[in-house]
């Protein structure tokens, strides 16, 4: 779905983007992490291609970006962004997803059907002003009219930033139903609960490099990288990471506390 080869990107002197090379195959659902300015949304950038790299080589569905016309990478990657006014134009809430479809769907009546499918999965009142509604509404109001396009692949430049937990859970439910169902998903996070959850790989970006890439399980425990990059593991991870022995493969909720049950009746038989 997505393919970086080597790819550099400079803005003026300072490099932004060094050398990074990754393969994103159909299905997978990975995390994008790094600390503020580490290059995450440039990277998503270079990703639809609203940036072209500097050197090297981005693909999207096997199109090299450099040689393809934004409007059709677009068809094929949504992309969410990190301030979701950028993406609003519309009165209506029904007006901006209807709108969102004007280039991809050409019978009316399917326009109509595919926003009100949109309206129901975010329980959205179409006939409200997005610019009167909460942060959080306006972001799942921007997500709703990407997803009714149905884009094999999307980016998410810090979906939950700014949102309180039930729309975080909305907005993460709705993602990860259609990872479920097939849709490639690229998020950028800081938050590593969310990250742990929901992702199954991690890419760490560091000052521009991509410093590690693999599964969320293993990338949560990798003290060193994660220092590396200034993140914090997520709870879970961390207290089995410092508990250590029986504990240290623990990576949800759930597990913790099965180890924990566990070792309470091996001492209650032990004390028997
Ligand atoms: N429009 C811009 N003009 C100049 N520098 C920018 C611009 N956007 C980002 N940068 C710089 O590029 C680097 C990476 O930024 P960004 O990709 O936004 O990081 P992140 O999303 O990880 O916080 C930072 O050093 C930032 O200051
Ligand atoms: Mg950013």
């Amino acid at each position: 779905m997505l393919r970086f080869d080597g790819v550099s990107f400079h803005r003026g002197p300072e490099k932004v983007i060094s050398d990074v090379s990754f393969e994103i195959r159909a299905g997978e659902f990975a995390a994008l992490l790094g600390e503020n300015g580490a290059g995450k949304s440039t990277l998503c950038r270079l990703s639809n291609g609203l940036l072209k790299p500097s050197s090297g080589r981005v693909t999207v569905c096997g199109d090299d970006t450099a040689r393809t016309r934004t409007s059709v990478i677009a068809r094929n990657a949504g992309f969410l962004f990190q301030n979701p006014d950028r993406q609003l134009c519309q009165n209506t809430v029904l007006g901006e997803i209807v709108f969102g479809l004007e280039h991809v769907v050409s019978d009316r009546a399917e326009r109509e059907r595919r926003a009100g499918e949109m309206l129901a999965a975010f329980s959205l009142d179409g006939g409200r002003d997005p610019f009167g509604m909460s942060r959080g509404e306006r972001q799942q109001v921007a997500l709703a009219s990407i997803l009714a396009r149905k884009p094999r692949m999307l980016i998410l430049d810090e979906p939950t930033t700014g949102l309180d937990y039930r729309e975080c859970m909305t907005i993460m439910g709705v993602v990860s139903r259609l990872n479920a169902e097939g849709t490639t998903i690229l998020m950028v996070s800081h938050d590593m609960e969310v990250t742990a959850d929901f992702a199954e790989r991690a890419l760490v970006l560091s000052g521009g490099r991509l410093i590690a890439d693999g599964p969320v399980r293993r990338i949560m425990r990798d003290v060193k990288t994660l220092d590396e990059a200034s993140l914090l593991p997520a709870q879970i991870p961390a207290l089995a990471v410092s508990l250590g022995g029986v504990f240290s493969d623990a990576f949800t909720v759930d597990d913790m506390t099965a180890l924990v049950e566990r070792a309470n009746a091996t001492r209650g038989e032990a004390a028997r």
